[in-house]
């Protein structure tokens, strides 16, 4: 099949490159091909309601199996031709998941272009989302005990020590939260979402023009200047840790005190050292509570408000498992966005469209 062939008046010569390269790059990589529209349209059922099993900020995410028998995840996204919304993503997703492979990533099988529609395929993870898993009342959370909590931390934790610190050029996630880690049929999570990932060479930070992320999880030094490094997803990393461990909202509003974010709400349970009271109260009785409570202390050091406090996420993996002492660090004020206005937005844009991705917590 030629490949050029595939591609038509909506694919830019950079996303032409990219897909080349990352082709090239990936030949040897078993696996990762060019599908069918055809292939896609009949393991999908036609793309039908039934087997949509998320929608995101750009496109649809549908379940499907393969003629072989394997079941895969086809990511469709369209391509708005005047702010080339959806290309930027999928070339994203392209270029950062090829040539990478970690347990704790989900792996990208493939892809399809057809006109402004761009498609990702995956491998299909059963358990769909950590947020679908924290989201459901009773039966579907209570799934997730204290061990796989931890264990689903440590794995986030892991695939973004590699994506920082093994992989080159580093990448910087800029979208972690609870809807893009997949977890498998062992709850296994997997990093996902890779849309706004950014690449970095040498020069380890990178002054962004525009905004993305999610509010609830977005770093405030980023958000307020565009300055962007690895410790922004530290910082994400961090918001996620204390929503596993409270099972709380990142982000809360009540008639009463209006909106309150879990960061402040776990510095003050810190501070009259009542962090124990924040444990999520749906987890078992014989939790070990004094390990929760070191999770969130760990939590609290990754949203540091000076980015130099916050730890590498090779430092926070080794704490996760106990091998280093949280005790050695000094916690201190954490840092969150007060004002949503104060968010750096792309000029020309109006505020409904600043973030290309900032949507709301829970939204995948
Ligand atoms: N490989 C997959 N297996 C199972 N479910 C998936 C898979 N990929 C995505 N999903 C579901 O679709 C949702 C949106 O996917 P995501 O990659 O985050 O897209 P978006 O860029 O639109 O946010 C996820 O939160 C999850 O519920
Ligand atoms: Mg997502």
């Amino acid at each position: 099949m030629k490949f050029r062939s595939l591609l038509s008046t909506c694919c830019s010569s950079r996303s032409l490159n990219a897909m080349e390269n990352s082709r090239h790059d990936r030949q040897d990589n078993e696996g990762f091909r060019v599908y069918s529209y055809n292939e896609l349209k009949s393991a999908t059922n036609g793309f039908s309601a039934a087997n949509k099993v998320g929608e995101g900020g750009f496109g649809s995410v549908y379940k499907g199996r393969l003629h072989d028998g394997r079941k895969i995840a086809v990511k469709v996204l369209s391509v708005e031709v005047e702010s080339m919304r959806g290309e930027r993503e999928f070339i994203a997703e392209l270029t950062s998941l090829s040539n990478i492979r970690h347990e704790n990533l989900v792996v990208l099988k493939g892809f399809h272009v057809d006109g402004c529609q761009r498609y990702l395929v995956y491998d299909y993870m059963e358990n769909n989302s950590l947020a679908h898993a924290l989201q459901g009342v009773g039966e579907n959370r209570m799934r997730l005990s204290w061990q796989s909590r931890k264990d689903i931390l440590i794995g986030v934790a892991r695939g973004l020590a590699y994506l920082h610190e093994e992989v080159n050029p580093h990448i910087v996630h800029r979208d972690i939260k609870a809807s893009n880690i997949l977890l498998d049929h062992n709850f296994m999570p997997k990093l996902a979402d890779f849309g706004l990932a950014k690449l970095f060479g040498e020069n380890l930070s990178h002054v962004s023009t525009r905004v993305a992320g999610t509010i609830g999880y977005l770093a405030p030094e980023y958000a307020v200047s565009g300055h962007l490094t690895r410790k922004s997803d530290v910082y994400s990393f961090g918001v996620l840790l204390l929503e596993i461990v409270s099972g709380r909202a990142t982000v809360d509003f009540d008639m009463e005190r209006g909106e309150h974010h879990l960061v402040q709400k776990v510095w003050d349970h810190y501070n009259t050292n009542e962090l124990v009271k924040l444990i999520d109260p749906t987890l078992d009785t014989n939790i070990r509570e004094e390990e929760a409570v070191q999770f969130m202390k760990i939590g609290l050091l990754c949203v540091q408000e000076n980015t130099t406090k916050r730890p590498r996420m090779s430092v926070a993996v080794s704490m996760l498992m106990r091998e280093t002492d949280v005790k050695d660090h000094k916690i201190s004020q954490p840092g969150h966005i007060i004002d949503f206005m104060d968010i750096k937005m792309d000029k020309g844009t109006s505020s409904t469209s600043i973030f290309s991705k900032v949507s709301t917590p829970n939204s995948m």
